[in-house]
């Protein structure tokens, strides 16, 4: 999935009860991260806890991690260290804080993180989080509690539903899990290991989750999944739905105006899919499908099972069904073995897929994935000289898909005040942020603009003539 930086949860919208605790969730990763981070807020909530994004007044602060790369694991201990040092300080005060860490770092390092970093109260892993408000009280006290197995229940019959004021405070736009877990074991990835195997959730419990997010407000859903297009369920009359039929289903619940889906794999974009994509109105022409290569060797040692050929084949049908679709992707440079032709041939299928947006990085060796294993690892020097490469051109193509805006009428979802009086920030249909002076409009509107231009991470526009003075 896309890389954020690092995000708290919203506050919370209802006033705090008096004897209430507070609780500071800071979010490193992907969306399902973000999503994960929600859930757990929902679940403290029952503890009496509510969010703050005032780390100093928090009793309770919980780091939600991430593994996929080395640094995004090394980023978690720095930060122990200095919640080491608050935590300190707050004691000297006779003040409690109590210091948890979820996510993919805590399922891959578990009882580790406290050896490293004894400050840690509570270690939980993403397919444990449902028991937090458990482990913390286990841990008051006064051992550490890691809770990492792979829970035999599933987590989210435990969850409460989150609240109508949570889902308001959390604005117009939602992720939802459909689908966690990864069985592609591509050779570079730890998913497989820190998320587990693939499981999709049943049709009923999305379906119900759709609608309350869409009674609190929510105009737009994103399905989240590690491999989220491998998502497959019994569907309410039997026989097996795949992620296609689902997005047909979701269409149908009025109030609901925008769908969208990732992470994709090219191997489960099925005709299904792609014939969504086709008929949908309310599934978004935007679509993050990552390639990683575009060598057939490397692609082949990264274990992805597809070729160069059969990724731009597949990207062709897909414009066939919706030719406005923009192609997001994710791209590694330096994988082990990698040569100047091999990186070439990445270069070339940029060239001839031309991204609409893409995150691209440098190979990280993971500790236990096939890729740690290999020989032939490629030096630093290298793999940043074909990062700065790779980068331009997709900036490149990126600024140039921007300026391809302008001029253009669009429907745009109003998300959030901008930095100017009167300004609102909104997101076009290819996933742009969008700033438009409104006055009339209200967040979660979709209303018509003209893109005027371009800035460096968004886009400019104006309300289209035909609306103003309607
Ligand atoms: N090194 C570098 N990038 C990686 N990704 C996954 N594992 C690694 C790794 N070991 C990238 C892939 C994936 C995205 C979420 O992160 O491009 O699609
Ligand atoms: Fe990782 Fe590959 Fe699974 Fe994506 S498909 S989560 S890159 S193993």
């Amino acid at each position: 999935m896309n890389e954020h930086v690092s995000l708290s949860v919203p506050a919370d919208e209802q006033a705090p009860r008096p004897n209430s605790r507070k609780v500071f969730i800071k979010t490193y990763g992907c969306q399902m991260n973000v999503y994960d981070s929600g859930r757990m807020s929902d679940a403290l909530a029952g503890e009496g806890y509510v969010t703050t994004e005032e780390m100093g007044e928090a009793d309770l602060i919980l780091l939600n991690t991430c593994h996929i790369r080395e640094k995004a694991a090394d980023k978690v201990y720095s930060a122990l260290g200095r919640l080491r040092d608050m935590k300190k300080a707050r004691a000297a005060e006779g003040r409690e804080l109590m210091i948890g860490v979820a996510g993919c770092v805590a399922q891959a390092e578990g009882e580790e993180i406290i050896r490293r970093a004894p400050a840690v109260d509570v270690v939980i892993g993403p397919q444990t989080y449902h028991r937090l408000p458990e482990a913390l009280r286990r841990a008051r006290g006064g051992k550490p509690v890691v809770d990492t197995e792979y829970a035999v229940e599933d987590k989210f019959e435990h969850l409460p539903v989150t609240e109508k004021a949570k889902i308001r405070a959390r604005g117009v736009t939602a992720f939802l899990t459909v689908q966690e877990g990864c069985d592609k074991f591509c050779t570079f990835c730890v998913v497989p290991y820190t998320r587990g195997s693939e499981v999709s959730r049943p049709v009923q419990q999305i379906v119900d989750e759709a609608w309350r997010l869409v009674d609190g407000g929510v105009r737009e859903i994103t399905l989240l999944g590690q491999n989220v297009n491998a998502w497959r369920a019994e569907g309410p009359k039997g026989g097996e739905w795949s992620l296609g039929d689902l997005l047909y289903r979701l269409a149908e619940i009025p109030g609901l105006a925008r769908l969208r889906y990732t992470t994709s794999h090219p191997r489960d974009m099925d005709d299904r899919l792609i014939e969504a994509h086709r008929n949908l109105r309310t599934l978004m022409p935007y679509l993050h499908l990552p390639v990683q290569a575009g060598s057939d060797r490397i692609l082949k040692a990264m274990n992805r099972r597809h070729t160069g050929a059969e990724y731009l084949r597949l990207i062709e049908r897909i414009r066939e069904a919706r030719p406005d679709i923009a192609i997001a992707g994710d791209f590694i440079v330096g994988f082990p073995g990698e040569t100047e032709k091999d990186f070439e041939d990445t270069l070339r299928l940029v060239e001839d897929v031309n991204y609409a947006q893409a995150y691209s990085f440098k190979y990280s060796t993971r500790p236990g994935t096939p890729g740690a294993d290999l020989g032939d690892q490629v030096s630093e020097e290298v793999k940043a000289e074909r990062l700065e490469r790779l980068q331009a051109l997709l900036l490149k193509q990126q600024a140039e898909f921007a300026k391809s805006c302008v001029g253009k009428v669009i429907d745009l979802l109003l998300e959030k005040p901008g930095r100017m009086p009167g300004q609102i920030i909104g997101r076009s249909p290819w996933l742009q942020s969008v700033n438009v002076d409104a006055k009339t409009s209200q967040i979660g509107d979709i209303i018509q603009v003209r893109i005027s231009g371009t800035g460096p991470n968004s886009l400019f526009a104006d309300p289209a003539e035909s609306l103003i003075g309607a």
